[in-house]
């Protein structure tokens, strides 16, 4: 009796407590209200406005790499939505954690940091620009600057001497998957190369994205003639021939939209045919037009980074919808019908706006974090992708100042593991308590 009593109690609670995510794809208000709930719940993963914690980074276990994807999807909420709520902390995330050398290689990160750690947040700096996104202040490093400072640094690690070039994956020689060169920070350089490009209207970024495509399409990272499928990566040992082949929508999209930057500037007839072959090979990707995570989300093995690979696939498809205007019907069908998957799985948790992982599950599937949130915010504010501006170039719209060397004028050479702490994770605290209860509570919610 108690026991019950209880349950009535905590139901009636939580159903007064929570905002339930409802999906109308026909009715534009209650798309903007359903897409402001998750973003909300992607902040509440967001630990930078607490004492003592660092501005710009996401609470344990989220690595610093995702919090420059996490500040990518609140970057789109604020262009797709309007909403400009979150736009103070987002520039003061972007500028804490630029580094003494404004390139996004910060001390605290240094000595296990990436290529493609440092590319995630190159990506956002280089939609703030695409976006004409409100500028620092003058004696501030500009967003311009700071994607010029990611590409010019990452460019200048490009190594001859194995596998006939291309990036590894680790920039120091002490961390594991230093023998290792990746698609990521490949395809990422790549990407940044083709988005650089178009911003400025310098064509040695294009030549740069020419020599990284030709470098991956000859190592057969890229399986261009054949299924058109990126793979994720090849040991150096060996001179890069044992390819890693897992396929990730991330890769894939990296790739795809990349060609589409290099179509939409060059009008060159093979970046269109490109982009058409990575954006038909996607359909792997794709459950009766749901996306989903092929290579471990039907084992239910994705890993925590893994779990937000589908915020930036949806991004890309945004992104190239916005500049192949032939490929839209094809995306857009893409992008409304993974959106209502993957709104209809946000019911989850306290707040009752949790998202799941899978989103051909009917309802939420008890997987919740910072990925699922990005993920599911991503593909539904994409939905509006084309009713925003394609992104800006320097010549029409974009006001971002910058300087094409970059991060090079001042090196940081003198890096040594033993005098950096390797500093913050922040603090544990599972931010999203979950109880199915409030599901019940969301359904009632929505009969009524
Ligand atoms: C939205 O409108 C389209 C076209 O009128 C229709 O086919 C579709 O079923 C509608 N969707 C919903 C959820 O009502
Ligand atoms: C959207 O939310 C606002 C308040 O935030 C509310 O007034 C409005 O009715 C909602 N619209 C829909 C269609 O749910
Ligand atoms: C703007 O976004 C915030 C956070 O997602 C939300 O609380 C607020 O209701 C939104 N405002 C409007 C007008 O949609
Ligand atoms: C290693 O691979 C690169 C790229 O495919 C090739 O150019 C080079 O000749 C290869 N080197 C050796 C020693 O096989
Ligand atoms: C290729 O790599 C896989 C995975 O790392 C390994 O198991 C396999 O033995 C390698 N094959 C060769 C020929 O080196
Ligand atoms: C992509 O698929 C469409 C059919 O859906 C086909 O017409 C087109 O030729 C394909 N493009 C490429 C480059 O494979
Ligand atoms: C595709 O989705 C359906 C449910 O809509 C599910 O039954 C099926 O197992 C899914 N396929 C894969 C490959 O996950
Ligand atoms: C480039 O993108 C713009 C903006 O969407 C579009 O109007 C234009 O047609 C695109 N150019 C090409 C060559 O596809
Ligand atoms: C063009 O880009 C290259 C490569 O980053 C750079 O070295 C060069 O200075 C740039 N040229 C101009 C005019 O900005
Ligand atoms: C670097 O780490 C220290 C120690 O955890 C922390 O106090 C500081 O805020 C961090 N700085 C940045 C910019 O993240």
């Amino acid at each position: 009796m108690r026991l019950s009593l209880t349950w009535v109690l905590a139901f009636v609670a939580s159903f007064r407590g929570s905002l339930c995510v409802y999906w109308d794809e026909n009715n534009t208000a209650a798309t903007y209200n359903a897409t402001a709930l998750v973003a909300q719940g992607l902040l509440d993963y967001y630990t930078g406005l607490q004492y003592g914690k660092p501005v710009g980074m996401f609470s344990d276990p989220y690595y610093w790499w995702e919090a420059g994807g996490a500040w990518g999807s609140i970057l789109d909420y604020w262009w797709y939505t309007g909403n400009t709520t979150y736009n103070g902390i987002l520039k003061q995330a972007l500028l804490a954690q630029t580094g003494d050398n404004n390139d996004y290689v910060p001390l605290n990160q240094s000595v296990t940091e990436g290529n493609d750690d440092q590319a995630f947040w190159g990506l956002v700096v280089m939609a703030a620009a695409e976006r004409n996104f409100e500028n620092p202040a003058e004696n501030e490093p500009q967003w311009l600057y700071l994607a010029q400072a990611v590409f010019n640094t990452m460019a200048l690690r490009w190594d001859d001497d194995t596998c006939g070039g291309g990036l590894r994956w680790q920039i120091f020689t002490w961390n594991s998957g230093y023998d290792y060169k990746n698609t990521v920070s490949n395809g990422a350089l790549f990407h940044i190369a083709a988005r650089l490009a178009r911003y400025t209207g310098n064509t040695s970024y294009v030549d740069w994205a020419e020599k990284v495509f030709e470098w991956m399409k000859g190592i057969h990272l890229l399986e261009e003639d054949g299924t058109n499928l990126v793979f994720d990566g090849a040991k150096v040992e060996g001179n890069c021939s044992n390819i890693t082949k897992l396929v990730w929508t991330y890769n894939q999209g990296l790739l795809m939209s990349g060609c589409a930057y290099l179509w939409n500037m060059t009008q060159d007839e093979k970046w269109h045919v490109r982009t058409w072959e990575f954006l038909n090979a996607s359909s792997i990707f794709f459950n009766d037009s749901i996306l989903y995570e092929v290579t471990c989300q039907g084992a239910n093995s994705c890993n925590t980074d893994q779990r937000s690979f589908k915020a930036y696939f949806s991004r890309f498809l945004g992104l190239t919808a916005q500049l192949v205007p032939q490929a839209r019907d094809k995306i857009m069908s893409w992008i409304h019908a993974s959106a209502k998957g993957a709104a209809q799985s946000c019911s989850g948790g306290t707040d009752g706006h949790t998202c799941g992982q899978n989103w051909f599950y009917n309802g939420w599937d008890g997987y919740y974090g910072l990925g699922e949130q990005m993920a599911a915010l991503e593909i539904m504010q994409n939905t509006f992708c084309l009713d925003r501006p394609a992104p800006y170039t320097a010549q029409d719209g974009g006001t971002s100042q910058g300087n094409g060397a970059a991060g090079t004028e001042t090196q940081a050479t003198n890096l040594s593991p033993l005098t950096i702490t390797t500093g913050s994770r922040a603090a544990a605290g599972i931010i999203t308590a979950v109880i199915g209860l409030s599901i019940v509570a969301c359904t009632v919610w929505l009969v009524i």
